[in-house]
């Protein structure tokens, strides 16, 4: 994590991120029903490690959608975990859910879990080797065989590939009501701020974590998602 990374999801952020992306959020809400498919052969006690859950979008679809799985919950952003507090006890899921406020490093688990999602978090650690310590991280929770569901922005950003996705984000996030400004700020962030690598790159760490056969299963412009198996 960059070290500004704490405060970035600060509490004027927390507040408007849902209604924020609400106009987009079919993306997201395809990849939250897919996973489900993905998910759909583990038991009825299923415990799920959610790691940077933000104010919780994929919390709340995965505990509505599995009635009886309980949940661990990460997320270092006080605000963003407020949020998500709030919306899982409007949802009637927070007697579920552990709440553990912190990143990913902090937590300590008392158990190992069957799978763990990851969504739009890991490009926001530019380190390479610290990303591959996150995967890891993420490992040594898993029990042996457990899933983990990644999401990540990836692109080959000297590629002219990226750049016709890129014009495509800008409409897409101009889509939202997002200032022109904002917009500029958000693209300029890749590279910089957001650790844009190549989807074979994200594949190749996850492998050297300890996750075999990531299976890319969903695409939306920059974000791509992943299920794998812990060894
Ligand atoms: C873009 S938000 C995504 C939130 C949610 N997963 C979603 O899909 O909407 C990224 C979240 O990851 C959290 N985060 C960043 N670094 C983290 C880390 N090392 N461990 C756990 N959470 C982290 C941030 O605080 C932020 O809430």
């Amino acid at each position: 994590m960059k070290k500004d990374e704490q405060n970035y999801f600060d509490q004027e952020k927390a507040k408007s991120y849902d209604a924020k992306f609400s106009k987009i959020s079919l993306m997201k809400d395809t990849l939250h029903l897919l996973s489900t498919f993905v998910l759909s052969d583990l038991p009825d006690d299923t415990h799920m490690l959610c790691v940077g859950v933000g104010t919780g979008p994929e919390l709340l679809y995965m505990a509505e959608h599995f009635g009886s799985w309980k949940f661990d919950i990460i997320e270092p952003s006080e605000p963003m975990l407020k949020v998500c507090i709030e919306n899982c006890k409007r949802a009637g899921i927070d007697s579920r859910c552990n709440f553990h406020l912190g990143d990913l490093d902090s937590f300590v688990g008392n158990r190992k879990y069957d799978v763990a999602t990851s969504f739009l978090v890991s490009h926001f650690i530019t380190d390479l080797k610290q990303r591959v310590n996150f995967f890891k991280s993420i490992k040594a929770n898993l029990r042996s065989g457990g899933l983990l569901v990644n999401a990540d922005l990836t692109g080959d950003i000297n590629s002219t590939h990226f750049q016709s996705i890129l014009k495509v984000w800008r409409k897409c996030l101009l889509f939202t009501g997002m200032e022109e400004s904002e917009v500029n700020k958000m693209c300029a962030s890749f590279g910089v701020d957001v650790g844009m690598i190549k989807p074979i790159e994200v594949e190749d760490m996850l492998r050297e974590a300890g996750f075999e056969e990531p299976t890319l299963f969903y695409q939306a412009l920059f974000i791509h998602s992943w299920f794998s198996k812990s060894v």
